[in-house]
């Protein structure tokens, strides 16, 4: 039993991607249909700079379908999007916001946009967030971001 938990654990260990730091690059996909391709994304505070690269695999242009990446904290992403919204086109996004940590181009189908920002200065453990600030997309785009 000791032996087979030890194997089990070691596999986990390695499948995380995060023994090396390895996971300090990350993509995540948007769609026409209101969908990112993850729910959560993980990453370790030892990789000091993350880098998120949001591809939107869809064809609708980007006044109809954008999607951008933002990262803020749970508590101010309500408040994030209602001042996206007030920005308005083609950012959808409050500018020099401190609320927000980090956050990708809007773009539409076909394109892609990264971000870089350094996650040693968020709290491991801590309670981020991810979505979109395109009109209406926040109710579906949306994960979990968690500091490990
Ligand atoms: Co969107």
């Amino acid at each position: 039993m000791k032996t087979n938990f030890a194997i089990v654990a070691l596999a986990g260990w390695f499948l995380s991607g995060n023994a090396y730091g390895q996971d300090c690059n990350q993509t995540i996909e948007g769609n026409d249909l209101l969908q990112y391709s993850l729910s959560e994304i993980r990453v370790s505070a030892s990789c000091g700079e993350v880098t998120i690269t949001l591809r939107h695999t869809g064809q609708l242009p980007v006044n109809a379908m954008g999607h951008n990446w933002v990262l803020t904290a749970t508590a101010d992403a309500e408040g994030v999007v209602e001042a996206g919204r007030n920005a308005g086109a083609p950012g959808y996004l409050p500018e020099g916001d401190p609320r927000v940590i980090a956050a990708t181009e809007m773009i539409g189908g076909g394109q892609a946009s990264s971000v870089t920002f350094d996650v040693s200065a968020l709290t491991a453990g801590g309670d981020y967030m991810f979505f979109c600030s395109f009109p209406g997309h926040y109710a579906l785009m949306k994960g979990q971001f968690i500091v490990e």
